[in-house]
């Protein structure tokens, strides 16, 4: 599978949009708002730049995207107020890979800079707005170009399924699963632990090109707080879905072989495997890792009474999953059979709601670049 080409979020505002769906992300965005503003005012208490390089990295599209920019803009416009001086000069890039529904992005932005004109007196000629596809695993902007960068919820997904799991290895090594399971052979551990320490060592690679000295990052993603990979809280939400592939086997709806050649591109680290890769690479301070836990439906929307009553939980999760996981399981399995497998999905969902409250981990890392 081509990471790069295959994997968005389910484009549009329709009812499996990733717009729709991302109570979790936007759940995850708001936990870790405390450490995005301490980040960016360390920042701007060191020396306050005529221009501030800004980058939200796997921005996706839909609601979370401008709550970020927002979110960052509101910081450093009410630093700046305190301090009596002007707004300076933002540079505000929004990465994602390339089949992201960047159009969405740009449709919003005329909005967004008519409330900044109108809220913050912030206009064209002082914030600057643009989309940046391609991939994070790779250098992305000009040499010590950016001061601040953000991204939330984006880097378990890995450059690539390990060489070793993909589909066009000639023997399948993890039959049944999609990603690491309790019955995973050693091997299938040790090869997505391997892509994840290349792929996150050269996201600080990049990065440490691209940040000036003494810039600020501030990341969060998927991650589990045991040493062991597979544990529940990392492992149950593919489990279950790969359960439902393999319903859809034993009813001879999908071939056997299908499932067998197919491995999820992505990694939940724990802490220790973090610091390691960070300490390897050696151009950041960790200011700060924890682990936050936010509900697998992100908790319930008390606002919209009609969706908690008519939508069970298994349902906003299922939707959520597939908001995001859908392109990739399309390309592996044909558009076909999306709709039956995820109705199973929910009902997996369901029952196992009903028996258990899981969570999922999110990691939050605050880095520092040296120099
Ligand atoms: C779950 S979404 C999170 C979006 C948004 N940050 C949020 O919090 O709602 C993950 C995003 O990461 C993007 N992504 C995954 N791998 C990437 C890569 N290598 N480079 C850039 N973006 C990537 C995906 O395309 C997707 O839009």
């Amino acid at each position: 599978m081509e990471v790069k080409q295959v994997l968005h979020m389910n484009k549009g505002t329709g009812e499996t949009s990733y717009a729709k769906n991302s109570r979790v992300q936007s759940k995850i965005i708001s936990i870790t708002k405390p450490v995005t503003e301490e980040a960016l005012l360390d920042l701007l208490c060191k020396k306050f730049p005529e221009s501030l390089g800004i980058a939200d990295l796997g921005c996706s599209s839909g609601p979370n995207t401008l709550s970020v920019i927002s979110e960052i803009i509101d910081v450093i416009y009410a630093k700046c107020c305190d301090l009596g001086i002007s707004t300076p000069e933002l540079k505000i890039s929004l990465n994602d890979l390339y089949s992201n529904d960047f159009n969405d992005i740009f449709g919003s932005l005329p909005a967004l800079y008519k409330k900044l004109k109108e809220e913050k007196g912030v206009g064209f000629g002082q914030c600057f707005i643009s989309g940046v596809p391609g991939s994070f695993y790779g250098r992305l902007f000009p040499s010590k170009s950016i001061h601040f960068v953000h991204s939330s919820s984006s880097l378990h997904w890995l450059s690539q399924v390990p060489p070793e799991l993909d589909s066009k290895a000639s023997t399948a090594i993890n039959k049944g699963r999609i990603y690491i399971s309790k019955t995973s052979p050693q091997s299938v551990l040790d090869s997505y632990l391997l892509q994840f320490q290349k792929d996150f060592s050269l996201f600080l690679k990049s990065r440490s090109d691209e940040i000036v000295p003494g810039g600020r990052m501030v990341l969060s993603f998927m991650g589990r707080r045991s040493m062991d990979p597979t544990t529940v809280e990392s492992i149950h939400q593919w489990e279950l879905l790969a359960q439902a592939l393999m319903n859809m086997v034993s009813e001879g709806l999908v071939l056997e072989e299908k499932v067998d050649t197919f491995n999820a591109p992505y990694y939940g680290p724990c802490a220790e495997e973090l610091e390691l890769e960070i300490q390897k690479e050696g151009s950041f301070i960790m200011d700060r890792l924890e682990a936050v836990e936010v509900d697998w439906d992100g908790g319930a929307d008390m606002s919209n009474t009609t969706e908690t009553v008519t939508v069970s939980s298994g349902q906003r999760v299922a939707k959520a999953i597939r908001a995001v996981v859908e392109s990739m399981l399309e390309s592996h399995f044909g558009r076909d059979i999306m709709d039956d497998l995820f109705r199973r999905h929910v009902e997996l969902v369901d029952k196992h709601l009903a028996k258990t409250r899981t969570k999922y981990i999110s990691l939050v890392i605050y880095l520092i670049r040296k120099g």
